[in-house]
């Protein structure tokens, strides 16, 4: 399954705009990611991209949301590392996240929308001007993307990945696919 065809199926299940931009945002920064922590790139991007495909689907609700997701993933083909990932991203299932690779989608899930945030209070509401320790400090600010969880993002340490250094990682990766998340 190429990366093309898991973005030709986005667009045939997500109509959400900002949906899409928060999975591609997601995929740049798990293959950061991998590229850090010497793991397959390729899987671990397509992992980030495929990992909300339900929530229209769902309707949102939290039982069924990404089940369905890890179901789709296995009948692209993705193999059964990636569809645990997706399962196991939503704590209401409680199914334990035991790979690096469940753990990785966990931390980077939130962390999208804790940089994307930084960036809109800006005049110019842009990526570029957005310094890692400003994020930082908006880690912090507990009422600032009070959605993005804090103690979701933290559990970057089980990577071996201090806060800063993911902080730095998510949003150079994030910079990188500006242009695509209109940022
Ligand atoms: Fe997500």
């Amino acid at each position: 399954m190429t990366r093309e065809e898991v973005l030709t199926s986005i667009e045939a299940n997500v109509e959400n705009k900002n949906l899409v931009k928060h999975m591609l945002a997601t995929e740049a920064i798990m293959r950061a990611l991998a590229r850090r922590l010497g793991e397959d790139e390729e899987e671990w991007g397509l992992t980030g991209l495929l990992h909300d495909i339900d929530v229209e689907l769902t309707g949102g609700d939290m039982k069924t949301h990404s089940k369905l997701g890890a179901d789709l993933a296995r009948e692209m083909g993705t193999g059964e590392a990636v569809a645990h990932a997706i399962l196991c991203h939503n704590e209401a299932h409680g199914i334990p996240r035991e790979t690096k690779l469940d753990k990785a989608l966990f931390c980077a899930d939130p962390i999208t929308g804790l940089i994307t945030a930084a960036a809109l209070v800006r005049p110019d509401k842009k990526l570029a001007g957005v310094e890692a320790k400003s994020v930082r400090k908006r880690f912090k600010e507990k009422s600032f993307a009070a959605g993005a969880s804090r103690e979701q993002i933290a559990t970057c340490n089980e990577l071996g990945l201090e806060l800063d250094e993911f902080i730095e990682l998510s949003l150079e990766a994030m910079k990188g696919i500006a242009e695509d998340l209109g940022l």
